[in-house]
């Protein structure tokens, strides 16, 4: 039998009701916040995530779906949502408009050749908001209380968000050379990956979860301590909003993210109950990726988080989200002949928006409630019997059990009362 592909999960009909609940939030939570959405393709050149997450970055290197198509071009399914973002950006030129233009992606699929294993999947989705053009630490701090705030509405508890800063061009080159020379001393003890980075991007070595690695991390010298005026005062502004705002949060000068395109600002909240590491979410402030990718210089700040973690973590504390009933009005046919009747109430029913269902498989009545129990119907109407020679149908209630005898030219209205 054809299985899924390693990695990949299907959403079924039993759990789709939790994602659209965690969407609806998601959505109307980003549009409180002017965020509109925005949706890209699936697929891009593969130039553009080289360019625009880094050739030197795990993702680059190991985890893209990147195949060439029949035209002989290189093609690669989205790694992450930000890149194709930024393309749409400045190829349909949407920093013409008042800025800052803000975005968001909903359940856009995400592809990663990863080792599969619990909230690590090859295919995830992820809900993004990114906002264009806006410099000051205050956007920043926007995304991190609308991300939160989502969670929170979502009623999960204990999130704190995990703030660094990791400079710019113009103080991150000083600071990777204090870096090296402190790892080139250790470097024997570096694990085989961090013996890699240490050349193409030593700040990686900073979250390595290696045992080894993590001990020489804790003594590196510390990135905040040698930022810029500009950085240090970036970061003082978002700490203060943040502070005012109520908002927690830790500073973690070992974020440093997977990306190669983050200045300033980086932040991740951790989850609580899973694995030791492992991010809910991650962000951060991209300032140069846009004129990086032939745009305009149009400072930039994000963060991406995957629906499948959020849905992890929902389970581990224990949250059940109010999912829409399947029907609310089952009904059901005393005999094969009352059947087009019954297609007749369902029709009316749901021109007036009540989900009605009736039987399609020829079921005795008894098995007709039955369904209808299983299916979640609060009332079930009854059509045929002596009720149908007087014009009229029976409703039962299925939690008090009662029942009446109602006209069935009137059945909507009974129910919309
Ligand atoms: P990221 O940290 O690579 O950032 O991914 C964002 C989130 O996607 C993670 O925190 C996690 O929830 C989820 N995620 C990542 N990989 C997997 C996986 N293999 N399986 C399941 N879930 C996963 C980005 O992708 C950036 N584009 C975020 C961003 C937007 N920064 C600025 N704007």
């Amino acid at each position: 039998m054809i299985q899924a592909p390693k990695g990949t999960k299907d959403l079924l009909p039993q759990n789709s009701g939790a994602w659209q609940a965690v969407e609806m939030s998601m959505r109307r939570c980003a549009a409180l916040a002017g965020f509109r959405e925005i949706r890209t393709p699936v697929f891009e050149h593969t130039e553009l995530f080289q360019r625009g997450v880094g050739d030197s970055t795990d993702i680059v290197q190991k985890e893209m779906y990147t195949f060439v198509d029949k035209g002989k071009r290189s093609i690669t399914l989205k790694p992450e949502g930000t890149a194709g973002v930024v393309r749409a950006v400045i190829e349909n030129k949407l920093y013409a408009d008042p800025l800052p233009v803000k975005v968001y992606y909903l359940n856009a699929p995400i592809f990663r050749y990863e080792n599969p294993q619990s909230g690590r999947l090859r295919e995830h989705h992820q809900f993004g908001m990114e906002c264009f053009g806006a410099k000051e630490p205050s956007a920043d701090a926007e995304l991190i209380t609308v991300l939160l705030g989502m969670l929170t509405e979502l009623g999960l508890r204990n999130l704190t968000v995990h703030i660094n800063s990791i400079g710019c061009p113009e103080c991150r080159p000083r600071y990777h050379e204090l870096l090296k020379a402190y790892l080139k001393a250790n470097y024997d003890e570096l694990c085989p990956t961090c013996k890699e980075r240490f050349e193409r991007n030593p700040l990686r070595v900073l979250d390595c979860k290696e045992e080894g690695c993590k001990k020489i991390a804790k003594d590196a010298p510390v990135i905040m301590n040698h930022l810029c005026d500009e950085c240090a005062e970036h970061f003082a502004g978002l700490k203060s909003l943040l502070t005012a705002q109520g908002t927690p949060f830790k500073i973690d000068t070992h974020i440093v993210r997977g990306l190669d395109y983050y200045t300033k600002t980086v932040f991740e909240i951790i989850m609580q109950s899973e694995r030791e590491g492992l991010a809910l979410c991650g962000g951060g402030r991209y300032d140069s990726l846009v004129t990086q990718l032939d745009g305009p210089a149009l400072p930039g700040v994000g963060f991406g988080i995957g629906t499948e973690r959020i849905m992890m973590e929902l389970l581990s504390q224990g949250i059940e989200l109010p999912v829409e009933s399947v029907c609310d009005v089952f009904v059901a046919n005393l005999s094969a002949d009352d059947r087009p009747q019954a297609f007749q109430v369902v029709s009316c029913l749901r021109d007036k928006r009540i989900k009605a269902d009736m039987d399609h498989v020829g079921r005795s009545l008894k098995a007709q409630f039955k369904y209808a129990g299983k299916i979640g119907a609060r009332h079930v109407v009854m059509v045929g019997g002596e009720e149908a020679l007087r014009g009229n149908v029976k409703v039962r209630d299925m939690e008090t059990r009662e029942e009446c005898e109602t006209p069935v030219n009137d059945i909507a209205a009974f129910f919309t009362k």
